[in-house]
């Protein structure tokens, strides 16, 4: 029985981890590819360096929180209205990470950030209008 079980946590542990791991990857083949392999509208294309080292160097926080808003050609959330921020940064790091960045998926603290980066990008947005 407690082979069993043990046996059962593992099998958690390592199906949940895995999942964790794949779900930046999972979330750009369904919502971004469509536009970030191709470059539709200018988007920055994944693996293209050249045009990721500018939004890289701008910060994991700040691309995030603008492209999840939505920034000129990129939709909000990906044109995806019910994903979540940390869906969201999760496939901008994988996206990152294949072009040049060595990212983390976003932690507690890095969702913050986000949060309140997608405020502050709010606001001035509403100013604008
Ligand atoms: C309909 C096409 C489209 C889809 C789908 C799309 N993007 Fe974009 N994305 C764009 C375009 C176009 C830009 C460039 C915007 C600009 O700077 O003019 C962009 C830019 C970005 C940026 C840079 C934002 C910045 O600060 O300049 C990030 C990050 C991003 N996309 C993440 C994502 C993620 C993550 C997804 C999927 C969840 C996604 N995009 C899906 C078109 C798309």
């Amino acid at each position: 029985m407690k082979l069993f079980s043990t046996f059962i946590a593992l099998m958690m542990t390592f199906g949940f981890s895995s999942a964790v791991f794949a779900n930046g990857e999972a979330t750009y083949k369904q919502v971004c590819m469509s536009c970030h392999t191709s470059g539709v509208a200018r988007a920055p294309k994944v693996g293209d360096k050249a045009k990721w080292a500018p939004l890289i160097k701008e910060g994991q926080a700040i691309i995030t929180a603008h492209g999840y808003v939505g920034v000129r050609g990129m939709p909000a959330k990906g044109g995806k209205p019910d994903l979540s921020i940390e869906h969201f940064a999760q496939a901008t790091v994988y996206m990152a990470n294949q072009s040049g960045a060595s990212w983390k998926d976003p932690d507690e603290k890095m969702l913050k950030a986000i949060d309140a980066e997608i405020e502050a990008r709010k606001k001035q947005l509403a100013k604008k209008k």
